[in-house]
């Protein structure tokens, strides 16, 4: 089983899928955080983003170790991940690890829940369930604020809205994968909803895709 999770940054789709792998007995991947580690391993070795020898190298020789490092989730790593995450070479890179995660789940799981931007379109088309999560800007944009905040730093409103636009706006319009719904995708919208009824609605699906035919 195979659970496609895939949205715009802080649009809840981490906490979802945590849940759902969680309660199902699935592994979780967050794809995000291995772009966020090539990200970081750039920043680190004192270069741009959005430098291609800088970013294919990282991706090639890939720091496990940085994907526990706590700089991983700072708000400038997401923006370098989207940068190098815009690179073809890049994404190649990292494509066989997902695919492997899903197909052969670590532990003997019997399913695999991924999130990100291309796993229903790319990384995984034959998911057994996949699922779009989104929410408007202002609300992502006010919860990436509090878990800023939560983590004891300053954020500023305006300033995290124009990174939020900005980093959708690389996300949705780069040339390879971009970020889109897959057709066979649920979109669900949590500007409203909270999560634990974002998680009953999913888990009810994925109850039922569990079910023999
Ligand atoms: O989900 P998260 O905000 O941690 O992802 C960081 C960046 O990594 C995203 O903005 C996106 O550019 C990139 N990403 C991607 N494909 C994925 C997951 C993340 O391009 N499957």
């Amino acid at each position: 089983m195979i659970i496609a999770i895939d949205g715009p940054a802080a649009a809840g789709k981490g906490t979802l899928a945590r849940r759902l792998a969680d309660h199902f007995g699935f592994a979780y991947l967050d794809t995000g955080s291995l772009y966020r580690a090539v990200g970081l391993a750039v920043l680190r070795a004192g270069k741009k983003p959005d430098d291609p020898n800088a970013a294919q190298y990282a991706s090639l020789n890939l720091d496990r170790g940085l994907l526990r490092d706590p700089d991983l989730r700072e708000e400038r790593t997401g923006i370098a991940a989207s940068k190098v995450a815009a690179m073809p070479e890049v994404r190649a890179n990292l494509l066989e690890f997902q695919r492997n995660f899903a197909s052969q789940p670590p532990g003997g799981k019997p399913g695999a829940v991924l999130d990100g931007r291309d796993v229903g379109t790319v990384v995984c088309p034959q998911a057994n369930l996949k699922l779009f999560i989104t929410a408007s800007p202002e609300v992502r944009a006010k919860r990436r604020c509090l878990e800023i905040q939560a983590r004891g730093h300053t954020a500023e409103f305006e300033e995290i809205l124009a990174d939020v636009r900005a980093r959708d706006d690389r996300d949705m319009n780069r040339a390879d994968a971009p970020m889109k719904p897959a057709e066979d995708a649920l979109l669900l919208d949590t500007s409203e909803l909270d999560i634990d009824a974002v998680f009953l609605r999913a888990a009810a699906l994925v109850t039922e895709r569990l079910k023999p035919q």
